[in-house]
């Protein structure tokens, strides 16, 4: 078993990786304590079997799968039903699914009571490597006929986190693909020998704990968000508008790296990136109006006027922030 211990300002989050964990909850879970499980129909349909006979405490709640459950009135439902099920604040949320679970679970367990604890049993790719670390957490929010991404949320860390990458067997091959995407991220800003490992299944386990180890190692440094942290956000500038305007019709990862492609501005780097798409089967084909797409990147959170701050890629494993012209960011965008 992997163990990862990252300590944050306020709290100490365990991270235990393992093939076939989720069989094995019960070394890890407190038979005294209440556990409300926040999941998904998809995964429940997995996995809530295997869970729930090892819990002899658990309260249940189903969302539908996928982005749209990320929002303020699913939130009011879970905390309503919550309340019925008299929830109290030694009790544990744990979150069983993917990125939206996690987001969700955590922003419900940072509100309800003032902030209860939780586990988070991340079952995705994306999550696994990624969203299941450093406590980001909450809902997208609609103004008009816009769905603004992660627009209301907090920084929320659970107690601990469980990593069964066996559970990713059962991953549809998109959104393991998707999931790979955040991976590059990793490889290209941070730690190029990743993108080598990337095409080789055997090293799964291997590259989702150094996923987690940088991005523990950053967020321990910049827990708040105030500066490196920021370079996690590679690629998410255009990604997350091109998942909004879209209204979640690309996936998170589709969307992450055609960000990435089009906010890396060396023509090497950029051949890089477009061949290890075309090797894992990114698809970089998508209809959007790129002149509306600019145009919502300057509504986005991080804009300021006309410049913007964002990770910049200076070279091959090299990323930093930095505050440039708008017009610069957006140029040899189609
Ligand atoms: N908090 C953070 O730091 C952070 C970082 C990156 C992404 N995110 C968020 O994560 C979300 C995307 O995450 P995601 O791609 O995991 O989305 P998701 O949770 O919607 O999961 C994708 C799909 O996979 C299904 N699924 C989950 N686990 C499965 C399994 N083991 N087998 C079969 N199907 C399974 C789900 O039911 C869902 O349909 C976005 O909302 C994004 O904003 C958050």
């Amino acid at each position: 078993m992997q163990t990862l211990i990252t300590n944050y300002s306020r709290k100490q989050v365990k991270i235990y990786l393992e093939d076939g964990l989720i069989s094995r909850l019960t070394a890890f879970l407190n038979p005294n304590l209440r556990y409300f499980i926040i999941t998904d129909e998809r995964v429940a349909s997995l996995y809530l079997d295997t869970v729930i006979n090892q819990l002899p405490n658990f309260d249940l709640y189903l969302l539908p799968s996928g982005e749209s459950s990320k929002n303020l009135e699913e939130v009011n439902r879970i905390i309503n039903y919550m309340l019925l099920a008299d929830i109290q604040k030694n009790d544990y949320l744990l979150a069983l699914g993917g990125g939206v679970i996690g987001d969700v679970t955590a922003f419900v367990a940072a509100i309800y009571k003032r902030g209860i604890n939780y586990l988070s049993v991340p079952t995705t790719l994306i999550s696994q490597v990624d969203s299941c670390l450093g406590g980001k957490c909450g809902v997208d929010f609609s103004v008009g006929t816009y769905l603004y991404k992660n627009q209301i949320g907090t920084i929320y860390h659970p107690e601990m986190i469980l990593v069964d990458p066996q559970v990713l067997n059962t991953l549809p091959r998109s959104e393991f693909t998707s999931g790979l995407s955040e991976v590059i991220k990793y490889g290209i800003c941070f730690s190029p020998s990743l993108l080598e490992k990337i095409t080789q299944p055997e090293l799964l386990s291997e590259v989702i704990y150094a996923c987690l180890s940088i991005k523990a190692g950053i967020t321990e440094r910049d827990e708040f968000d105030q500066g490196e942290r920021m370079t996690l956000n590679y690629g998410h500038t255009i990604g997350h508008a091109l998942e909004s305007y879209s209204r979640f019709t690309l996936s998170h990862g589709q969307a992450v790296a055609i960000g990435m492609y089009y906010e890396t501005k060396q023509p090497d780097l950029r051949t890089l990136l477009a061949n290890l798409y075309q090797k894992i089967g990114i698809n970089m084909d998508f209809s959007l109006p790129m002149a509306e797409i600019v145009d919502f990147i300057k509504k986005d959170k991080k804009t300021n006027q006309a410049l913007i701050t964002v990770p910049v890629l200076t070279k091959l494993g090299k990323v930093s922030i930095k505050t440039i012209n708008l017009d610069d960011f957006c140029r040899g965008i189609k």
